[in-house]
Parts: C-alpha cells; structure tokens; sequence
C-alpha cells in the first residue's frame, strides 16, 4: 500500500452530467489545462463514445495534457472501448475507464441482465480494454448497494483480467461514512488478488456526505485514489468536492498520514473556471472555495485573527490561491502585459487571432471600467467571441430604454451563421425586454428555468455575470454572459444558452 493519495478529476465527466453543466470543446479543454496545473493525477476528460463532442474533447485533452493521465469512461462493451481508446490514441499517459451496474436493482430493471451476463460481460470488457491501453480502470455502477458476494466475484474477475484500478461508487449517494469504508475494506480483505489493483471512492452527495464518505473510504477501507470535482459540481447534489477532500488530507496529514501531490494555490483559479464556465455560482459558505471561506464578521474573531491567524483559521488562505483582489491591468496595460497575465492566470488561447480578439475586448473593458480583476479576465476569455469555436449566435450590440411608468423596450444586433439581425420588443424590464427581442427572432421555444446574476468583483462598478438556464425538449443547458451592464450581461448569457440548445449533440448518459 502506498502513502500517496491519487486525485482523479471527473469535473469533465460526471460533472458535467449536472443538467445544464455542459461545455464546449474549448472550455473543457481550458479547464483541463488547469487540472494539469493543479497537478490532478487522473483527469476524466469525458464519455468518448457518448457523442462525437464528448470524443473530440476527450482527443483534444489527450493531445494537449502531458503531466497528468487521461482519462475517457466506457461502458463495458467492445464498441465504447475501441471508441475510447481511439480518442485517447495521443495520450501521453492514458486511462479507459469501464463500468457496469451490479446491483440487483440495476442489473434487473435497467440492464435486464442477469448476473452472470453482467460477470461475463465485465470479464470481456476488461480483457478487450487491456489489449488496448494498459491502465485500466473498472467500476461496478451501483456498487455500494451491490450484493458483496457478487461483488466479490466481479472485482476478483476483473483484476485477474488486468484492471488496475477498482472503483467503488455509491451512484446514489446512499451511503454513510463508517459503512462504507467497512464495506470498501471488507471487500478488501475478501477478495484474494485484491492487492493487485490500486483501490478508489466515488461517492455523490445526496445526503450531503460525499466528502465524509470518500474520506472513510480512504482511512477506514484503505482507498488510494478519490474520484472527485471542482466545486463538488456533478449529478443531482453533486460529488465529493476536490478541494474540501484535498485540504482535508493536508491539513490533517496527522490523521490520513498521505500525500497528495496537489498545488493547492491554483484551487481557488480552478473553482472559479469552473463556476464562470458552467454558471453554477459558488455559494458564499462553501468550504475553501467560497466567498466567505476566510472572512471573520464577528469582533472577537477579527480580534482574534489579528493577535495570531491560527486562533480561528485552519488554513492560509493564500495557500488555496486567495490573493486580495488584484489590480492587475488597466486602460494603459499593453498587449504583453495581458498576454502574460493570460499565462499567469493558466489561460491559454489557441492562436495569436484570439489573443487580439481577448485584448480587444480587454481594451474596451478597460475603457469602461478603470480596474481590471482577475475575474475580469476569466469571464472575458470565457466569451464565446474569443474562441475560435464557431457559434451559431453571436451579441453584436443592444440598446434599451426603460422610465419609470414607461413599459421597457429593447432592440437587441445579433448574428446568426454569421448574418447580422435586428430584433426589438417590449418587455416587463429591460433585461424581459432584450429577451424576448432575441426569441421574437429566434422563436426556440426554450423555457427559462433560472437566471441569475453575480457581481463579479463585488461592486456596482464590477462587471455583472449572468447564468440563464434553457429546457427544450428534454434538454437543460445553461448560458453565461458577463459585462458592466446587466441588461447586455443577460443578452449574452441567452445567446450562449441557445447555443448549447442547438448544438446537434446527442449524448448518451453514462447512468442511463
Ligand atoms: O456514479 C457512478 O456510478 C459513476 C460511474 C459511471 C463510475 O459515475
Ligand atoms: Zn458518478
């Protein structure tokens, strides 16, 4: 048993599987760029056989990642392996990811398997896999709420056939931390060539214990690897949240006694990316990552911080990459100085057209607001514009007009495959207003499930960042939009969500 603790990101993958998480080529390859950074070990860059997007994004991320392995999920048949192993060809270290339900629930009112098929089948898909790539990882969807004999037969197979890694997820999160890590160890000890493979958790949060149950699974079962994402995003109430189990294992190295080789200072850039990216805000009171993480309101405790930090702080909250807002650039910062700034905040535009495109943007930013945050930049580079990703639409420019006693009006330049329109409408408020004007042309139809909006920076001279989330036929997308001016904010932010809404793909859920 090693002492080192391995992370596996699956932001990527199951957390993208959040209704109205999904995000385009670039942006899950940006994000896994900061994995990288982060010096995440396994990055699940996604279900390559589920659509040709999830395999162009998987291959992307195999081309460009080099330090940490790659990762696609597969489920246990030839056609998602062959399919996996294609996109992860240029890998520089890669890993197929196969499952199969065991549980009884599962195996008989989804699969309409029985058993024994799910046996041979799991057999079959990790000896086809391991022709093919030698890392090879197996997990029993459902596993927690297996039977633990048959479980035992399918992990003892698997192993026997080469898988290096066994997962055991609670899919639903279902379990509780003493119990599951005395299940994982059980399963352990019976099982005879279980020391052959490297062991690891993959707990959701339904009952909010995602992080306590990974956690036991790695004290009390001996788990080495936690399958884990950014901000906790994921399925229903999420999965463990990297950042909350990372710091946990640092900060009570007493107690786990494990190494993790994660660059703590790049989690809060991380959070951020990923929250910016998927319009799923952070809530304030969340552990780290959060707003108010390290900020002490009450007198004694300011008190306290003051004479000696350790009074009440845990960690250093420069150590999870809080820094005081900086001030990095302004109106008179040159090309340079951003582009580097890009590279600091690991931000790495495909081609020098967009960078000129981003400084653009920033100049123009920078007219309008005199200080530029980090968090400027990110929701800037975020913008579809700056991408060389072809979207459908596109915001060129608004104008509205709202009185008190007046009904708000709006008339919103957009481009659509390129070609400029013109839409006007009233609305009940100007951000209604340049809505509907975008759906009097568009007519998708789409419902409005959320929107919301942030101050990026906490002030009204902040740019405001909008989350509009879009459901149409079955499909739930969710679309961020950020600028000085909320009612623009919020044109963009609807325009990205149509994008994801007319994206053809059709993915194939990795829980179906
Ligand atoms: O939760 C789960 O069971 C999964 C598997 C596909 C590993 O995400
Ligand atoms: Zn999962």
């Amino acid at each position: 048993m090693t002492d080192k603790l391995i992370i596996f990101d699956t932001t990527l993958r199951d957390g993208e599987q959040s209704p109205g998480a999904s995000m385009t080529r670039d942006e899950k390859l940006r994000i896994a760029r900061q994995l990288e950074r982060l010096r995440v070990d396994v990055i699940e860059a996604g279900f390559a056989a589920s659509s040709n997007g999830d395999f162009e994004s998987v291959q992307a991320i195999a081309r460009a990642v080099k330090d940490s392995t790659v990762c696609s999920l597969a489920r246990a048949n030839d056609r998602d392996i062959a399919r996996a192993a294609e996109a992860l060809k240029e890998a520089n270290r890669a890993r197929i990811h196969t499952f199969i339900a065991t549980s009884a629930l599962h195996m008989e009112k989804k699969l309409r398997m029985t058993p024994e098929q799910v046996l041979e089948q799991a057999r079959q898909a990790v000896r086809f896999a391991r022709n093919l790539v030698e890392d090879i990882e197996f997990s029993p969807e459902d596993g927690y709420r297996s039977d633990p004999d048959f479980l035992c037969r399918v992990i003892e197979t698997v192993i026997a056939e080469g898988a290096t890694t066994i997962n055991v997820p609670d899919t639903v999160g279902y379990a509780i931390p003493e119990l599951y890590g005395n299940f994982i160890k059980n399963l352990r000890e019976r099982i005879p060539n279980s020391d052959k493979a490297i062991w690891s958790v993959h707990c959701h949060n339904d009952l909010g214990m995602a992080v306590a149950n990974s956690l036991a699974g790695v004290k009390i079962g001996g788990a080495r690897q936690v399958e884990c994402t950014i901000n906790g995003l994921g399925e229903r109430a999420g999965n463990c949240s990297l950042e909350e189990v990372v710091m946990a294992v640092k900060t009570r190295r007493d107690y786990f006694g494990l190494d993790v080789g994660i660059d703590t200072q790049h989690i809060v850039a991380a959070s951020r990316m990923v929250s910016q990216t998927t319009g799923f805000v952070v809530q304030p009171n969340k552990a780290v990552v959060g707003a108010n993480a390290f900020a002490h309101a009450s007198g004694i405790h300011q008190d306290g911080v003051l004479k000696a930090r350790d009074t009440y702080e845990i960690m250093r909250a420069e150590d999870v990459g809080w820094s005081a807002n900086k001030i990095v650039l302004g109106k008179l910062s040159g090309r340079n100085a951003f582009k580097q700034r890009l590279q600091e905040l690991g931000v790495q535009l495909e081609s020098e057209g967009e960078i000129n495109v981003a400084f653009a943007k920033f100049k123009e930013l920078a007219d309008r607001k005199s200080e530029i945050f980090d968090e400027d930049i990110l929701a800037l580079v975020s913008d579809e514009s700056v991408t060389s990703e072809k979207e459908q639409f596109g915001f060129v420019s608004l104008a509205q007009h709202s009185e008190t006693g007046e009904r708000p009006e709006a008339t919103i330049v957009f481009t659509v495959d390129g070609k400029e329109v013109r839409s006007s409408s009233e609305g009940n408020g100007p951000v209604d207003a340049s809505m509907k004007a975008i759906e009097a042309h568009v007519r998708s139809g789409a419902e409005m499930v959320l929107y919301s909006v942030n101050a990026i920076s906490g002030s009204t001279e902040s740019q405001g960042e909008v989350t509009v989330r879009l459901q149409s036929a079955g499909r739930v997308v969710n679309g961020v939009g950020a600028d000085p001016d909320i009612v623009v904010a919020s044109a963009k932010a609807y325009l990205s969500a149509l994008n994801k809404l007319q994206s053809k793909a059709e993915r194939v859920a990795a829980q179906g």
